[in-house]
């Protein structure tokens, strides 16, 4: 059952306190603590299992807000204001007198920030009145939560309290923009993609025009991974395999399928991307072929997510 008011102001409070709180946004389930306070941070790590070089994005009510932590050149406040509140995370320097604990930014100089959209994640960042950082709320490698019981199989009591606001609406995590280099550069493709980050500020770039050591430390080749092995561009099922199926030309033979968009509409499969790679990693199936997914629009961000859950661990 959903969250109401009254769940989401105790929420709110804990969050102030230093408790961690998981919570919605329109992307995924997020890892919530008080961007402020060390200790907090410094749990949200454990509870994931995250490696302590991989920083955090913190989580802001408003563009104001943000600006109180971060640096915003024209073209980060050209963004900003093109797509906050939104599934767009940016990576700015951090102001002189920053007061969010280092640890978010992992030892580096600058902050991920983002405005959620999401109705309960504005409320619950308004009612808190602090910034909250907050990683995916699953464990470091998994596959992102996109509904409140994936938080508690995930999570479990590492987390003090879990809103539930239903199936996010995206189903993939935020567009990550670079704004600290000298042109803006797409770290992690989303729902918010290249062309129109372009449209507002052309001098946006895709991350393989950038040096193969560039920092990126979220990316991480492994990652939003089934237990299950993964086979991508599956044109046929072989036996063994379940299918995760896109469209209604279906290879012969599956038992196990669950089909991402009969339609082939890639807004809803990104929406049940996730969700279902966790149904078919817990049935009999040895492992999990993948038909192809057309590689334009949201089909890049799938395929990001669905290239690093296939690759070797
Ligand atoms: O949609 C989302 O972005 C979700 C929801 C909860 O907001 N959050 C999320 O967080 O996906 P996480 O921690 O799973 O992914 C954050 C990504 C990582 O790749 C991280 O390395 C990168 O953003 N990142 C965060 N802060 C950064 C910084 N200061 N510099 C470089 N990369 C940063
Ligand atoms: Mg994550």
């Amino acid at each position: 059952m959903t969250s109401d008011a009254s769940e989401i102001k105790k929420a709110a409070e804990l969050l102030r306190q230093g408790k961690l709180v998981a919570f919605p946004t329109e992307t995924v389930y997020g890892l919530g603590g008080n961007a402020l306070m060390g200790d907090t941070i410094a749990r949200i790590y454990d509870a994931k299992g995250r490696p302590q070089f991989n920083p955090l994005i913190t989580h802001v009510a408003s563009l104001e807000e943000a600006q109180r932590y971060g640096y915003f050149s024209g073209e980060a406040l050209q963004l900003a204001k093109a797509f906050w509140p939104g599934p767009l995370t940016l990576i700015v320097p951090r102001n002189k007198g920053c007061t969010l604990s280092l640890l978010v930014s992992a030892g580096l100089d600058c902050i991920g920030l983002r405005v959620p959209a999401h109705t309960m994640a504005q409320t619950l960042l308004i009612e808190a009145g602090v910034p909250v950082a907050a990683p995916s709320a699953n464990r470091s490698g998994r596959i992102s939560p996109t509904e409140a019981s994936h938080v508690a199989e995930e999570l479990g009591d590492r987390v003090d309290m879990i809103l539930d606001g239903g199936p996010c609406e995206v189903g993939i995590e935020s567009t990550v923009v670079d704004m600290t280099g000298p042109a803006p550069v797409l770290l992690r493709p989303g729902s918010v993609m290249l062309d129109a980050l372009r449209k507002v500020v052309p001098e946006v770039q895709p991350l393989s025009a950038q040096p193969e050591d560039f920092k990126s430390p979220g990316l991480l080749a492994s990652h939003y991974a089934p237990s299950k092995p993964l086979r991508l561009n599956a044109k046929d099922v072989w036996a063994g395999e379940a299918l995760l199926a896109f469209g209604r030309n279906l290879p012969a033979g599956p038992h196990i399928i669950e089909n991402l968009s009969y339609s082939e509409d890639l807004q809803e499969a990104a929406a049940n991307l996730f969700r279902m790679l966790r149904a078919l990693d817990v049935t009999c199936a040895r492992s999990i072929a993948v038909m192809p997914i057309p590689e334009k629009g949201l089909g890049v961000a799938i395929n990001d997510r669905l290239k690093r859950a296939a690759a070797p661990k």
